[in-house]
């Protein structure tokens, strides 16, 4: 038996889903926990990331790196903390990011695992504000939309990961950040706590009449997370010279034709900016986030919410909430307590 205890605990990728992924959509298992060798180490999972970028690794004709096929263990970032180490460069003990799956436990070479002091922030939020989605949201908004002081950013998914970092951003920096979020207690916690200066909720009433009173100079920067109708709205109402943000296809993920794209006429006439953010081409920006963004949390100037599942196995119930915008938060589960 091994330090660990001799069970690892996995969940499979068992079905692929028609349409919306379902708990049936997942198996489990469990297997010995491996014992690391030469220039590896073992580490058990403490928080297991959540993201809707697995809903296309769910597919058949996903890319080739990212594809699931049925009885993989599910793919996913987590925190986990070193328990044993054959690595040079790897102590027990230490706190790390570190692509272990769905699972309780798993061995590593090192290989685009990340190092965490969790004096500085609290763990989970490496895989959250201060980790890739972060990353995306702050980089989309700063690098690639460029917002002037005085100018409205616009923001879907306002209350996500993604989108509260470019919402805050956008305010840190003098813009006025106005959200798009599905539910009330969504909109109402964006302006109360993240300090949008309104949130327009896409489930209810006329979205082009409530966005063209939010913003009645029009949209100068939208940063877009879901795509969809929300994007073939909002390209009529963006200002001159607008820069718009693809971040996200949320509204397509679980439906097997995409569907129809926005019309293009209004972006010419705008003399408007279309541009994707794919955050692997940011990593190497990944400390000046944790510097900015850290120092405006300690500061108290930027805020974000968890939705902590507990327990690996309530992971696909999770998984399947977070797939139909159910989530309120960076969606995570907590496989293990962070102290022994
Ligand atoms: N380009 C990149 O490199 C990159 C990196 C990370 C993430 N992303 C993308 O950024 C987006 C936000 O990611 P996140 O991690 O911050 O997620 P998130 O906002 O926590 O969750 C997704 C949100 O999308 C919204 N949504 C709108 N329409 C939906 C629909 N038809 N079905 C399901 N959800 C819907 C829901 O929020 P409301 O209820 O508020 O509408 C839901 O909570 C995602 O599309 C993700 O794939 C892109």
């Amino acid at each position: 038996m091994h330090d660990a205890g001799d069970r690892n605990h996995r969940i499979l990728f068992s079905l692929r889903p028609e349409g919306t992924p379902v708990p049936e959509s997942f198996g489990a298992d469990t297997t010995a926990v491996p014992t690391p060798g030469p220039g590896q180490f073992l580490s058990r999972t403490l928080y297991l990331s959540l993201d809707p970028l697995y809903r296309a690794a769910m597919r058949g004709n996903s890319e080739a790196s990212l594809r699931l096929n049925p009885g993989d263990v599910m793919s996913g970032e987590t925190v986990a903390q070193v328990l044993e180490s054959r690595h040079p460069g790897y102590r027990s003990g230490e706190y790390i990011v570190v692509r272990n799956g769905w699972q309780q436990f798993a061995l590593s070479s090192g290989q685009g695992v990340r190092r965490l002091d969790p004096d500085r922030a609290p763990v989970s939020t490496a895989l959250g504000v201060l980790g890739l989605p972060g990353l995306a949201g702050y980089t989309g908004l700063i690098y690639l939309g460029e917002p002037r002081p005085g100018q409205t950013v616009l923001v879907s998914a306002a209350t996500g990961p993604v989108g509260c970092t470019a919402g805050q951003a956008a305010r840190i920096v003098g813009a006025r950040a106005v959200g798009i979020a599905g539910s009330p207690e969504k909109c109402d916690y964006a302006v109360r706590e993240l300090g949008y200066a309104a949130c327009i909720n896409h489930r209810s009433g006329d979205l082009a009449a409530q966005i063209r009173a939010a913003c009645p100079g029009g949209v100068d920067v939208y940063f877009d997370n879901v795509g969809g109708e929300v994007l073939s709205c909002v390209v009529n109402l963006l200002a001159p010279h607008a820069r718009v943000i693809l971040c996200g296809m949320s509204e397509a993920y679980n439906v097997e034709v995409p569907p129809p794209g926005p019309s293009l006429a209004p972006v010419l006439s705008a003399r408007a900016t279309l541009q994707g953010i794919v955050v692997q081409d940011h990593l190497h920006r990944l400390p000046e986030l944790e510097r900015v963004v850290g120092s405006w949390i300690r500061a108290g100037l930027f805020r974000y919410k968890e939705d902590i599942t507990d327990g690996l196995a309530s992971a696909p119930a999770a998984f399947c909430r977070l797939m139909r915008g159910q989530n309120f938060g960076k969606a995570l589960v907590r496989v293990a307590p962070e102290h022994l």
